[in-house]
């Protein structure tokens, strides 16, 4: 057994509201992430659904209070013209999914089939527009058909394709990665294609609340962040991305479930390297924003392994284990430390792509370790942030160590104190001593996701081998919290 991990919950002093949005997720044209996962088209009548949309999809993701969701991509965003996707859908012009796999698309899932999914959600949908290989006026049409709602030839077309009043949509991506599949651009030439785009998206709605986010760096490219917030007004500019995948070796990412304690390490240090991008992209924000008016929007981030044998390479179709939980884990408790400036993310990617919440295989689905992770944590969504500083144990593997347990909190609006502990110990239930300053708290309960083997993980077959239970390890005395965490798991603390 491991010496105590030290843990100091200020639980008086909280300034900060963990915005609701960084439990945000992603969903592109991407193998069967839409085609197969949200949507299984309007005239399906072996899986329920409600315009094609999957009910079971919908039904589980409203469970974990999805806040935004990101569409049609990625890489495909770039290559995707919005007014193909719109009218009647035996009128549409197909498209080749040139990034993902060769695939031709038939656009039957369009601009009302994602707005109207995202209303049945109750999720706010985040549009990226096409820069890379689209038009100024193209963005400003698709800005002013699904916002306007006085009288124009946009607002026009949108009424004669059925949806009378506009929706409401904040989020709006300027291209995607576009110093690589967005365009290749240098900083400097995204930054004026930047300003350019920015500036004829505006006027179309009345509350004048767009929210318009550049493409970010790519993991540490801090150069780029650098150019952006310097060359781009920041009156035109309300979110920067960053985008960083946990991968062992671009070359050799190894198989999502078959793994070693060594490939496990390194996925970890991969995932915890999101500290340090987090705090240096915001440390050059804040010398261009030192009020922090400008959010940063993690706007892609997991894990990401070979695709699963005998499935196609360009479908990104991968299990998700315990070691994926871990990486949920973490990172949502880097995100909350940090949501003073962190007030956007989104996990890639939803369903059956990369690190997703559900898998589905025709009409069964299946909750990943990582979904049950994203549900435990729900409860920090809007919550204030509570400070906390750590001193903790070493995980050590092969004469390397990481830190074993991460930690966050935060207070709801009913005054309920959440805890949120990872412990990435491959071998070691974690002791940790919790002090409470400025708050007594009279009860604990809580919730633990823990397996056996870290390469457990839910199948059609076995959908429920891991899942989250009732946590009995935790004790409360006068100003203080005493918590075994098992090894690789999650543990979620509610004080009251
Ligand atoms: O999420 C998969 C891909 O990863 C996205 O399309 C792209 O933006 C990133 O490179």
């Amino acid at each position: 057994l491991s010496a105590q991990n030290q843990v100091t919950l200020q639980a008086d002093s909280g300034k900060v509201i963990i915005n609701k949005h960084i439990y945000g997720h992603f969903s592109e044209h991407l193998g069967k992430c839409i085609y197969g996962g949200f949507y299984v088209g309007e005239g399906n009548t072996k899986i329920p659904h409600t315009k094609g949309v999957r009910n079971d999809v919908v039904d589980a993701l409203k469970k974990l209070k999805i806040p935004n969701l990101r569409w049609p991509g990625g890489c495909f965003a770039d290559t995707y013209h919005w007014k193909d996707g719109i009218g009647p859908k035996n009128k549409r012009p197909t498209i080749v999914n040139t990034w993902w796999g060769g695939v031709t698309e038939d656009n039957s899932f369009g601009t009302h089939d994602f707005l109207d999914m995202c209303e049945l959600l109750g999720a706010e949908p985040y549009l990226s527009g096409n820069v890379g290989s689209g038009t100024v006026q193209e963005l400003s049409d698709w800005v002013q058909y699904v916002s306007f709602d006085g009288i124009s030839p946009m607002s026009k077309l949108r009424k004669e394709n059925g949806r009378e009043k506009p929706w409401t949509v904040r989020f709006w991506g300027i291209g995607n990665e576009a110093w690589g599949c967005g365009g290749n651009m240098r900083p400097e030439y995204y930054a004026n294609i930047y300003r350019q785009y920015a500036t004829f998206m505006t006027g179309w709605d009345n509350n004048n609340k767009i929210f318009r986010i550049a493409s970010g760096a790519n993991s540490s490219d801090y150069n780029w962040t650098e150019v952006l917030m310097r060359d781009i007004p920041h009156n035109m500019l309300e979110g920067v991305g960053v985008h960083h995948y946990s991968v062992i070796d671009w070359s050799k990412k190894g198989s999502a479930s078959e793994f070693s304690e060594q490939q496990y390490f390194t996925t970890m240090q991969r995932a915890l390297k999101m500290e340090e991008l987090v705090t240096k992209h915001a440390a050059i924000m804040d010398k261009y924003d030192p009020k922090k008016r400008v959010a940063m929007v993690v706007d892609e981030w997991g894990g990401w392994y070979d695709v699963e044998p005998g499935t196609n390479p360009g479908f990104l179709y991968q299990q998700n284990t315990m070691r994926d939980a871990m990486i949920a884990g973490v990172t949502l408790n880097i995100f909350n430390n940090h949501a003073d400036r962190v007030r956007m993310a989104n996990l890639a990617q939803t369903i059956n792509v990369l690190q997703a919440v559900i898998l589905t295989n025709d009409e069964k689905i299946l909750l990943t370790p990582t979904y049950h992770v994203m549900e435990m944590y729900n409860v920090h969504q809007d919550a204030t942030l509570l400070p906390v500083k750590i001193k903790t144990n070493d995980y050590t593997l092969n004469g390397e160590k990481l830190p074993a347990v991460s930690v966050s909190a935060s207070r709801d609006k009913n005054g309920v104190t959440h805890i949120s502990l990872v412990n990435i110990d491959g071998k070691n239930v974690q002791d940790v001593t919790i002090d409470i300053k400025g708050a007594k708290y009279t009860a604990v309960t809580g919730r633990v996701l823990s397996s056996p083997k870290i390469q457990d993980h839910n199948t059609f077959e076995s959908p429920d081998k891991v899942k989250p239970a009732v946590f009995k390890g935790a004790t409360l005395s006068t100003g203080k919290l005493s918590v075994k965490v098992p090894a690789f798991s999650v543990v979620v603390l509610e004080l009251k």
